[in-house]
């Protein structure tokens, strides 16, 4: 790559040029009018020349690339590099104004590329929405009207029909209160109540919750640790609607007769609880929006199961707002892994 030349190279060259010429013609009038000075005088003469002549010159091009220089860093928004700029001295200016303009182009790139992901984002989950709560809408409606055009004789339709209806309302409701409550931990406005507990004990209740939906599915739950060792510090509501969420998406979205392991890890200032099935596993191309609102890996077996999506938008939710972290791993066919970790509970 060709090398810019610095103000001072540009400088001595112009000026060693103006010192030639001018001494050229003070040597040619004086030859006209039949003036010889010694050689010293033009050997003088040349100097002052030169060195007036460069700094001029260097003064004129650091005003001018000064000048330009402030309006490309005032275009790019960084006032604090022009100062650093002016700071370090001219040396290499175009160099370090072309890193500093890379610099600022490769950011613009970047939050040009993520505010087109977040507008896609944002688009999607616009069409999510309508299109999770025109589902419930449609059904309840539909069995409403189909009770109007009864004679409205038979109790026992009705009954049935209205059922049906109260169903369609209940889910609507609950996404309602799911996104309200993904809005609220997104704006900060949820309280965590911490407190001390034993995570085995609680994880036991919660599996003894889901009894119906292991029978169903005859999956085989195993906690690998006992009550007593796994203190934590946490809200524990909040705990319970993370293990939730894991425990049955293991065990629907796991295969029927297969298990899910609950193992837990002792790291210095905090466990890692990993609940883990042996079911058909995640795509690749999946894992990296799972936690998105209304993201489903697999649409058509999830139609047939019937979750919204939002279960795991909720769970990050949660375990980020106890500074904690969430992560996923999945291997096709070998099944599913999700790790949070938790702050261990620490007796003064
Ligand atoms: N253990 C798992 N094995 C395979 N796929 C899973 C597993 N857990 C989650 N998934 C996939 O991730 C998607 C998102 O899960 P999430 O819990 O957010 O939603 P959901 O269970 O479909 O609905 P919701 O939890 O709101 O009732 C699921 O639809 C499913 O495709
Ligand atoms: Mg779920």
């Amino acid at each position: 790559m060709r090398r810019t030349p610095s103000p001072n190279i540009i400088s001595l060259y112009s000026s060693m040029a103006v010192a030639f010429f001018s001494t050229a013609i003070f040597v040619s009038i004086g030859f006209l009018f039949g003036v010889r000075l010694p050689t010293e005088d033009y050997i003088i003469y040349s100097s002052i020349v030169l060195v007036v002549s460069f700094f001029l010159y260097r003064y004129a091009l650091v005003r001018f690339i000064y000048n330009k220089i402030k309006i490309i860093y005032k275009t790019i928004g960084s006032q604090q590099k022009f100062q650093s700029y002016l700071k370090k001295g001219s040396n290499n200016v175009m160099k370090t104004v072309e890193r500093d303009v890379a610099e600022w182009a490769i950011n613009k790139n970047k939050q040009i590329r993520e505010l087109r992901k977040m507008e896609q984002y944002r688009k999607e989950f616009v069409g999510n929405v309508s299109h999770e709560l025109k589902t419930p809408i449609f059904n309840a409606q539909g069995y409403i009207e189909s009770i109007l055009d009864s004679d409205l004789e038979d109790k026992d339709f009705i009954r049935q029909y209205l059922e049906k209806a109260n169903g369609n309302i209940e889910r609507l409701e609950s996404i309602v209160n799911d996104l309200l409550e993904i809005s609220k931990f997104e704006t900060g406005r949820i309280q965590l109540e911490m407190e001390a507990f034993d995570l085995v004990k609680l994880i036991k209740k919660v599996v003894f919750q889901f009894q119906h939906l292991v029978e169903q599915h005859q999956v085989s739950v195993t906690i690998h640790s006992e009550e007593n060792k796994v203190f934590v510090f946490a809200d524990p509501k909040r705990i319970i609607q993370v293990l939730e969420n894991l425990l049955s998406n293991s065990i629907k979205y796991g295969k029927d007769g297969g298990n899910t392991d609950i193992y837990f890890y002792d790291l210095e200032e905090q466990f890692l609880v990993e609940i883990s099935d042996d079911g058909p596993g995640i795509g690749e191309e999946h894992l990296s929006r799972l936690f998105e609102r209304f993201y489903r890996a697999d649409k058509s077996r999830n139609r047939k199961i019937g979750g919204t999506g939002l279960g795991l938008s909720i769970v990050k939710n949660i375990v980020e707002a106890h500074h904690q972290t969430i992560n996923v791993r999945s291997e096709l066919d070998k099944g599913t892994t999700f790790s949070f970790t938790i702050q261990k509970y620490i007796p003064e």
